[in-house]
């Protein structure tokens, strides 16, 4: 079991960094380290996400440092001042529809961003006694270390009507997020296979539950039934999805930070896959239920809309490996997630008034018109 002491969360605001600082300093008794969350705060950073853990940990287990993972002299100084000896990637651009109408950032942060880190790291993580040594080719890099990268199962490309993503299915990105996420994951592992940096490397499938942006499907569609606005529905409605609950996944990402083996790769799935109308019509029932709202009068405001262009049919992960190797298996079912997910966002009305007081209505407006939220 490898022994963490300071770990630099990169992308901690975001709904998967901020769930899995809460359950490392909240719900997991045998870490006693450090975290540093560096994290940009674009529009899909909160910092009031985790506004507890600032109260209850800040300047003794949890430090925020605000900036960007492309900022290399900020990142070599974070590594420096911290002593890091893990690295849990999280920050990235993440959303398929904001990379079809602007991609470069998306390049740029998980790309370029992915890059610097690699390369602080390889460059922090050299044992001192070999740095300069004639003839000695690359330098060793201490192996008491890792850097681990999360992904998506996205750059697998889009799956008919049967099969599932396996560790080794060749990758096949079809958008400019997921092509951005294939090229960072080839990165890391160009620098485990060349400079024998240790990194591992998880791709998992679609996240939900608290704090996630309210522009992704589940979110998005909980606010709008709240408050009576259309449900856009892509295309015909029949793409699938394999739902993955954000505690879920992070307790996976805590297995292979402590027992992961460097240079492999891990794929993480709730097994819940879901036709889109399918899940749209849960979750009217589930809010509907909750919010004391009529789930008809609720279902004639779906609203059918233009398909999102390159659309993915279909994700499906065979996450047998982190089953077996890891002793992970997901804790929450689907509809109980769901049902705690709707809790939340009942539950957090400021949360979800700041957020969306911002760049997000400006985003939407402009790039969709009066459908935003
Ligand atoms: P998110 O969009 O909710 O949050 C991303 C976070 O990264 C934000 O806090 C943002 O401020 C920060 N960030 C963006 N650019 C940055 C930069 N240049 N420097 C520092 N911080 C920056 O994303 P998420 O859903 O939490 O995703 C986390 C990771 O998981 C991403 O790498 C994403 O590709 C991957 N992933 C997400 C899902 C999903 O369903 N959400 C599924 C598969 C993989
Ligand atoms: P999304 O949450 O954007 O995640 P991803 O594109 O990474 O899978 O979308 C999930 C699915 O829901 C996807 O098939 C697109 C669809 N979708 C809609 O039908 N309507 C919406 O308003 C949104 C945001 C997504």
């Amino acid at each position: 079991m490898r022994s963490l002491k300071n770990i630099l969360v990169t992308g901690g605001a975001g709904i998967i960094g901020c769930n899995f600082i809460r359950v490392l300093l909240n719900k997991t008794p045998e870490f006693s380290g450090r975290i540093i969350n560096l994290d940009a705060l674009t529009y899909a950073g909160n910092a009031a996400s985790l506004e507890d853990i600032e109260k209850q940990f800040g300047g003794r287990r949890y430090f925020f440092e605000q900036g960007s993972i492309c900022d290399r002299s900020l990142v070599e100084s974070l590594f420096s001042k911290y002593d890091i000896d893990t690295v849990a990637h999280f920050a990235a651009e993440s959303h398929v529809d904001r990379s079809i109408f602007g991609p470069e950032t998306f390049v740029k942060t998980n790309v370029m961003g992915t890059f610097t880190l690699l390369d602080v790291a390889r460059n922090f993580w050299q044992e001192a006694r070999s740095v300069g040594l004639p003839g000695a080719g690359a330098p060793d890099i201490r192996q008491d270390v890792l850097f681990h990268h999360i992904s998506t199962d996205e750059v697998y490309g889009s799956l008919g009507e049967t099969g599932a993503f396996s560790e080794t299915t060749p990758y096949n990105p079809r958008s400019p997020y997921s092509a951005s996420k294939a090229a960072s994951d080839h990165l890391v592992m160009a620098y485990s296979h060349t400079y024998g940096l240790p990194v591992t490397l998880s791709n998992c499938s679609n996240n939900y539950g608290p704090y996630q942006f309210p522009e992704k499907f589940i979110p998005l569609s909980i606010l709008h039934i709240l408050e009576g606005k259309a449900l856009p529905v892509y295309g015909d409605g029949k793409n699938i999805r394999d739902w993955l609950y954000v505690e879920d996944h992070n307790r996976a990402v805590w297995l292979i930070l402590q027992r992961g083996v460097p240079g492999e790769k891990y794929n993480i799935g709730g097994e819940n896959e879901r036709e889109n109308i399918n899940l749209l019509h849960s979750l009217i029932d589930t809010v509907s239920k909750k919010a004391d709202l009529d789930p008809e009068k609720v279902r004639s405001t779906i609203s059918y809309v233009k398909d999102r262009p390159g659309h993915d049919r279909r994700y499906a992960i065979n996450c047998s490996k982190v089953k077996t190797e890891l002793g992970w298996k997901p804790a929450f079912g689907f509809e109980q997630g769901l049902e705690k997910t709707v809790d939340w966002y009942l539950a957090n009305s400021e949360w979800i008034e700041g957020i969306r007081s911002g760049e997000y209505r400006s985003w939407v407006e402009k790039n969709y018109g009066a459908r935003g939220a």
